[in-house]
């Protein structure tokens, strides 16, 4: 990084964006030669390579903590703006459609793809889970997802019909990385989910869709989660557009939707009581378990992992169907059990497995949209949700379980 008589070497760009905000962004195999005031970058057989300045437009203030006590906490407040930079300039101003200059995909384009394997790590993992439920539901076309960190290990089966979409906050996870560069070498057309401009993911993808989440400095991932959501959710609408798979009211719905995304999430960051009530009763238990159903289980294993990265509290998450298959028997009296029941093609199955864990006297934590009259009557306490879309739901629902390390 390029300084005024002075130069810096960093892993990333936030480590230094106080002292300058010119970088060379160095590529696999090369080298540079650092003084205090010229940088020389050569390959690896010593010939010397031009690169271009990258200069870095974030804003200074954005990767300070802003008077909060922590990143991970700023951060989880910053996601109403987050939100909406994301969707910033690709929502059609009459609702009618997604707009991706950086894509630019044409029906004939896509017509090729057969199937999507999504492929990401942590956090980024689970937003690929939701993006399944989407791409599969909106766009109707096959998806598998895969940890990185198995994909390449697995003689995956992946081919020139084949989009392979990788998600990556920080766009330099090395077994992310390697995956894609699997799928390349497979043949597959390569869609990087990233939120660093210039990132080693961001170079080796044939395309990509940047978050605009801003720079996140926590490990653990919370507004690049929601971003990546809406990457996904935008992604799989503008898709569906292209295959006539969505009906125009249905498109509008979901647009309608994402504009009004930022308020709520705000609303539910105004008023935490609910949560810290729940946070501080239940901050000490020994175990905690997430049910849902549909994309409600996709946001059930993101919350387990924030409590478990955070907290250090043992939780596990389950598809609510599933728990009786064994994992029942660990549920036993006062345990808490977290239900999210946002989504209403599954409800009232949703409300059987929460009668089969109170049957077990869990202390049961409801997680609705508001409005939901009956959820009161099963559970011992609720926390709900600005009512949206279901495929926003996850999006809100997200944040009360993102939160509660922060208030224990
Ligand atoms: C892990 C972090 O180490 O890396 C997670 O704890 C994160 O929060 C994961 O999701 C993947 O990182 P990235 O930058 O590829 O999204």
């Amino acid at each position: 990084m390029l300084g005024e008589g002075e130069n810096f070497v960093a892993s990333d760009i936030p480590a230094i964006i106080n002292r300058t905000r010119r970088t060379y962004i160095l590529s696999d195999g090369e080298m540079a030669i650092v003084t205090s005031d010229s940088v020389w970058v050569m390959n690896r057989q010593g010939v010397p390579v031009s690169k271009k300045v990258f200069e870095v437009h974030w804003d200074a203030e954005a990767a300070e903590k802003g008077g909060y006590e922590h990143f991970m906490i700023k951060e989880i407040y910053e996601q109403p703006k987050a939100i909406r930079e994301t969707t910033t300039g690709r929502l059609a101003k009459d609702d009618t459609g997604i707009l991706f200059d950086e894509l630019k995909w044409t029906k004939d384009d896509i017509a090729g793809i057969h199937k999507i394997t999504i492929v990401a790590c942590g956090t980024a993992y689970h937003a690929g889970i939701v993006g399944k439920y989407y791409l599969e539901q909106l766009a109707r076309i096959p998806v598998e997802v895969d940890v990185a960190s198995e994909f390449r290990y697995r003689s995956p089966l992946v081919d020139d019909k084949t989009l392979a979409i990788f998600i990556s906050q920080s766009g330099e996870t090395l077994d992310t990385l390697a995956a894609l560069k699997e799928a390349k070498k497979l043949g597959a057309r390569t869609l990087a989910v990233t939120n660093v401009v210039g990132s080693s993911i961001a170079r080796e993808a044939d395309q990509v869709i940047y978050t605009q989440a801003g720079p996140e400095i926590a490990v653990a991932s919370t507004k690049a989660y929601t971003t990546q959501l809406i990457g996904l959710l935008m992604l799989s609408v503008y898709l569906a557009s292209l295959r006539g798979t969505l009906p125009e009211e249905r498109v509008k719905a979901i647009i309608q939707g994402l504009r009004a995304l930022p308020a709520q999430a705000h609303e539910i960051l105004e008023d935490v009581e609910s949560i810290k009530t729940f946070a501080q009763k239940y901050g000490f238990s020994e175990d905690v378990f997430f049910i849902g159903r549909s994309l409600d289980y996709a946001v059930a294993l993101e919350g387990s992992l924030k409590l478990k990265e955070i907290s250090y509290i043992h939780a596990e998450a389950y598809a609510a169907g599933e728990l009786k298959h064994g994992t029942l028997a660990l549920i036993i009296e006062g345990v808490p059990v977290i239900a999210l029941a946002t989504q209403r093609d599954v409800y009232e199955k949703t409300l059987s497995n929460i009668k089969e864990v109170k049957a077990r006297d869990a202390v049961v934590i409801g997680i609705g949209m508001q409005g939901d009259k009956q959820l009161e009557k099963y559970v011992d306490h609720t926390i709900f949700v600005p009512a949206t879309e279901k495929y926003l739901a996850p999006i809100l629902a997200v944040i009360p379980l993102q939160l509660p390390a922060e208030l224990m």
